[in-house]
């Protein structure tokens, strides 16, 4: 049986991957700091293992891989879920903001990835990034978001260039807006409607339709894909001069 860890995996987009995977017969080891969350989720769920660690903490990384190893002596894919979502005009935007935001999307990635490397060596497997749509392209209130994002952009390539060589594969998708907690929390009934005309597809996501692209890159069918962006937005990526006034 193959070995995922997801992360963020309590709710939303990474229970949705968590699930996809279970279906492919894959076991997955589901990393959350929300504990009370993630053992309702974990428990209601075969082939799991609930590890309550955060990802933006070094101590809480190793520990998440001690975890996981003991329970599955091979991983096969590590998905770089958890994000926390904070918008807010630049003015607004202090360092403790821009630190906290950071930490989890940014620092988190980097961390996990050191970490799971040696595992992902030894069995050849993958790493799949959640950045956004909003590290694609800039856009006001996302100054911290938006840049988090862009580095978790580049940082999949980075570390495509050289694990590559391992047989290591390093993809990331930049989801458009799905209606999860997260974005619940920042999108007012106005952004839900601009987003909606702005997007050719015409609605938001859902959290399966990510989940999907996620599994898909994490599998063996995606076995000569690495350092990819894929864009799982309806569109909304493409259309820079799509402006809802030309269509019909
Ligand atoms: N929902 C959207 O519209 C959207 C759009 C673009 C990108 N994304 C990205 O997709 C990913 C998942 O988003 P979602 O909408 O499912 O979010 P969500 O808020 O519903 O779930 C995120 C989960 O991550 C966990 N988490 C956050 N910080 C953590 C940390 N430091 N350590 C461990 N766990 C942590 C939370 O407890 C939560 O369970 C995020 O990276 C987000 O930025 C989401």
């Amino acid at each position: 049986m193959k070995t995922a860890i997801v992360t963020g995996a309590a709710r939303g987009i990474g229970l949705a991957t968590t699930d996809l995977f279970r279906e492919m017969g894959w076991q997955v080891a589901m990393v959350d700091r929300d504990r009370e969350e993630l053992e309702k989720v974990a428990g209601a769920r075969e082939n799991t293992l609930a590890v309550c660690r955060d990802v933006s903490n070094p101590q809480d990384v190793d520990a998440m891989m001690r975890d996981t190893l003991f329970w599955s002596p091979t991983v096969d894919a590590l998905v770089n879920n958890a994000g926390v979502a904070e918008f807010g005009p630049i003015e607004d935007c202090d360092f403790t903001t821009w630190r906290r935001v950071m930490e989890t999307n940014l620092d988190g990635v980097f961390l996990c990835s050191q970490a799971a490397t040696p595992a992902l060596k030894a069995s050849r497997g993958a790493i799949l990034n959640i950045a956004s749509i909003s590290g694609l392209r800039a856009s006001t209130l996302r100054v911290a978001y938006g840049t988090s994002k862009a580095g978790v952009i580049h940082l999949t390539k980075q570390h495509a260039a050289e694990l590559g060589e391992y047989g290591i594969r390093v993809n990331c998708v930049a989801p458009g807006p799905v209606k999860t907690k997260l974005s619940i929390a920042v999108h007012s009934p106005e952004i839900i409607k601009a987003y909606h005309d702005s997007i050719p597809l015409n609605r938001y996501g859902s959290e399966r339709e990510l989940a999907e692209v996620i599994c898909f890159l994490c599998s063996d069918k995606a076995a000569y894909v690495t350092g990819q962006i894929v864009a799982v937005d309806g569109g909304f990526d493409s259309t820079g001069v799509g402006l809802p006034a030309l269509r019909n």
